[in-house]
C-alpha cells in the first residue's frame, strides 16, 4: 500500500517536528499538520521561518526545506482527515484535573474528540496512528468509537509512540535509536497497515531500527521508557543528598558507576529535579493504571520516583534559604534559566517554577533571565500555580532580558537550566556587581566551581560539598 497523503492532528512539540521530518524525508508524500489553535498554525506558516512556534535546533531549516512543497499547516481539520490515507493523532494527553483519576490519570478527552471527528468525516479507509502517549489499551477504545459509526469505513489502529526529547528533537528524529510500531499482526489488514508505516520510516532509517510489536506492548513500552529514564534521575538525585552530607561528589559517582556497561553513562546527571511535559504525567498515569488493576506495590514503587523529584525541587529551594542565613525576605535572587532543560523554550513542569514559588513564599525578590522563554510564559507558569494574585507575582518576580542586569545587586544566583551560554559569562564582572557575600546555587552542576571560588563566590552545587569563602567559614555561626 502506497501512502500519498498523511494528516497529523496536533501541531505541537511532537506533531510539528515529527511531520516536518517525515515531509523532508518523503518528498512524494503530502503531509498536512492540523490544529484547532489558529495562532499556532499561523506561527507555523509565518513567512519568517525563525518565528515558528517551537524552538528546536535545526527545526527551522527542516521546515524551510519542506513547507509549501509537501508540508502544510492548516486549521481545516476535516479536509485534511478526508484526504489522508494515514492519520497521526498527536494531541495533548495531560494529567486529568477533574473527576475520577484527578491528578493522576491521563485526560483522554482530546483523543476521543479526534476519534469522533475522524469517524464523522472519513469516507475512505484509514490507518489511524496513536502518536500521543496513551494508557495501555487505549487503541481498543479508539477502535470502538471508529467502528461504530455505520458509514462502512474500515480502520486500522496502530501505536507509534514518539521517543524524541525536546532540545534534540530533529537529531532524534533523523537518527532514532529505534522506531516502535504496534499493530494487529494477526490479520492481513493489520499487517498491511503496519508495513505502510514501516515503509514511511524506511525512507531514512535502516530496517533493523524499526521494531514491530503488538499494540499493547507498544503502548506500554512508551510509559515504561519514560518511567525508567525518570527513575534514573531520581536515583542519582537521591544519592546527591547523601553526597552533600558525606563529602562525596555526585559527578564522580555518576562517572564511576556510568562506566559499568550494565548501568551505562546516560541520564545520570544530578539536578534540581526533572521537568518537562512527559515524565511526571506518564509516571502518574502508570501509577493510576497499576492501581486500577489493584497492583498497589507496583504503583507505590513508581510513585516514589515522583515523590523524590518533588523533594529535590523543595530541597534545592530550602537550601538557598538556609545558606542565605535562614532568610531571603526582601533579598534579590537571580535565576539563570527557566526552561525545563537547555535548547528549548518549553517550560512545562520546569523545576524553576516550583523553586520560584517556594522563594516567593519566603518573600524573596526573584529576577529571571532565560535566553528563550518569554516573559508572558514565565508569568503564566507562576499564575497557574495559584499561590498568590497575578499582581503580586508581577510585583515580586521580574523578567530581565540581560543576564548581567539580572545578577546586579543580587544576594545569590540560582542556575535552574543548563544553557551553555551561562558557562561563557564574565563571572568576575557578575561578582563585582553582586552584594557580598556572593552566592551561586548551581542546580545543574554546570559551572566551574573552582573558578568561581577563586573569584570570591561561595558555591553550593547539587550533590557536591558546599564551598564557603574563607572569611565566612572561620565564622562558626555562618558555616552552615
Ligand atoms: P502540545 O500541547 O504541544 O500539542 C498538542 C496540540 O494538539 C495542541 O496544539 C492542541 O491545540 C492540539 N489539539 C488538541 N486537540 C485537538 C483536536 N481535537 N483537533 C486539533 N488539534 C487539537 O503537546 P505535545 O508536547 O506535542 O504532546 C503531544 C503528545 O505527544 C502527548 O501525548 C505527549 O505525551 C506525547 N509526547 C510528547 C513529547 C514531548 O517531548 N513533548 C515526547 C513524546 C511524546
Ligand atoms: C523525555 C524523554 O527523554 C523522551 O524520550 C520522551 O519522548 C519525552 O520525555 P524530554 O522531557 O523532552 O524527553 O527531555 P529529557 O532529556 O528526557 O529530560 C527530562 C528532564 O530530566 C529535564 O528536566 C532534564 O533536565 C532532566 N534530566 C535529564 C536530569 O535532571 N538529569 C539527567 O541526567 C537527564
Amino acid at each position: 500500500m502506497k501512502i500519498k497523503n498523511i494528516c497529523c492532528i496536533g501541531a505541537g512539540y511532537v506533531g510539528g517536528p515529527t511531520m516536518a521530518v517525515i515531509a523532508q524525508k518523503c518528498p512524494e508524500i503530502n503531509v498536512t499538520v492540523v490544529d484547532l489553535n489558529e495562532k499556532r498554525i499561523a506561527a507555523w506558516n509565518d513567512d519568517n521561518v525563525e518565528n515558528i512556534p517551537i524552538y528546536e535546533p535545526g527545526l527551522s531549516e527542516v521546515v524551510k526545506d519542506a513547507r509549501g512543497r509537501n508540508l502544510f499547516f492548516s486549521t481545516d481539520v476535516d479536509a485534511a482527515i478526508d484526504k489522508a490515507e494515514m492519520i497521526f493523532i498527536s494531541v495533548n494527553t495531560p494529567t486529568k484535573t477533574y473527576g475520577i483519576g484527578k491528578g493522576m490519570a491521563a485526560d483522554l478527552k482530546w483523543i476521543e474528540l479526534c476519534a469522533r471527528q475522524i469517524a464523522r468525516v472519513a469516507t475512505t479507509d484509514k490507518i489511524v496512528i496513536e502518536k500521543s502517549t496513551l494508557p495501555v489499551r487505549t487503541a481498543a477504545a479508539l477502535k470502538d468509537i471508529l467502528d461504530h459509526t455505520g458509514n462502512g469505513v474500515k480502520y486500522q489502529i496502530l501505536s507509534n509512540p514518539e521517543f524524541l526529547a525536546e532540545g534534540t528533537a530533529v537529531e532524534d528524529l533523523h537518527a532514532p535509536d529505534r522506531v516502535l510500531i504496534g499493530g494487529d499482526r494477526e490479520t492481513a489488514e493489520g499487517k498491511t497497515a503496519m508495513q505502510a508505516l514501516v515503509d514511511v520510516y524506511a525512507h531514512w532509517l535502516p530496517k533493523e531500527r524499526i521494531l514491530t510489536t503488538n499494540v499493547w506492548s507498544s503502548e506500554l513500552s512508551k510509559l515504561t521508557a519514560n518511567a525508567f529514564l525518570a527513575q534514573r534521575v531520581s536515583s542519582i538525585n537521591a544519592m546527591s543528598e547523601l553526597c552533600e552530607h558525606t563529602g562525596a561528589d555526585v559527578n564522580e559517582i555518576s562517572k564511576a558507576i556510568g562506566m559499568d556497561s550494565r548501568i551505562g553513562s546516560k541520564f545520570l546527571k544530578a539536578s534540581v529535579g526533572f521537568g518537562g511535559s512527559c515524565f511526571q504525567k506518564d509516571i502518574l498515569n502508570l501509577v493510576y493504571i497499576a492501581k486500577s488493576f489493584g497492583l498497589n506495590e507496583v504503583a507505590d514503587y513508581w510513585e516514589q520516583v515522583i515523590i523524590m523529584n518533588d523533594y529535590q525541587k523543595r530541597r534545592f529551594a530550602a537550601n538557598i534559604v538556609k545558606t542565605l542565613f535562614n532568610t531571603v525576605s526582601g533579598k534579590k535572587i537571580a535565576f539563570l534559566g527557566w526552561a525545563f532543560k537547555k535548547d528549548t523554550n518549553d517550560t512545562r513542569e520546569s523545576a524553576a517554577i516550583y523553586v520560584a514559588d517556594y522563594l516567593l513564599n519566603e518573600q524573596a525578590e526573584v529576577e529571571v533571565y532565560d535566553p528563550k522563554v518569554t516573559e508572558e510564559q514565565i508569568y503564566a507558569d507562576l499564575d497557574y500555580l495559584g499561590s498568590r494574585s497575578e499582581e503580586e507575582n508581577r510585583r515580586l518576580l521580574k523578567v530581565i532580558k540581560d543576564p548581567y542586569e539580572v545578577c546586579k545587586e543580587a544576594h545569590g544566583i540560582a542556575v535552574l537550566t543548563e544553557w551553555d551560554e551561562f558557562k561563557t559569562y564574565d563571572w568576575q564582572r557578575i561578582y563585582d556587581c553582586m552584594l557580598k557575600p556572593a552566592f551561586v546555587f548551581d542546580g545543574r552542576n554546570l559551572l566551574d566551581l573552582q573558578k568561581l571560588a577563586k573569584i570570591g563566590f561561595s558555591t553550593a552545587a547539587v550533590g557536591r560539598p558546599i564551598v564557603l569563602q574563607e572569611k565566612m567559614a572561620e565564622e562558626p555561626s555562618l558555616a552552615i
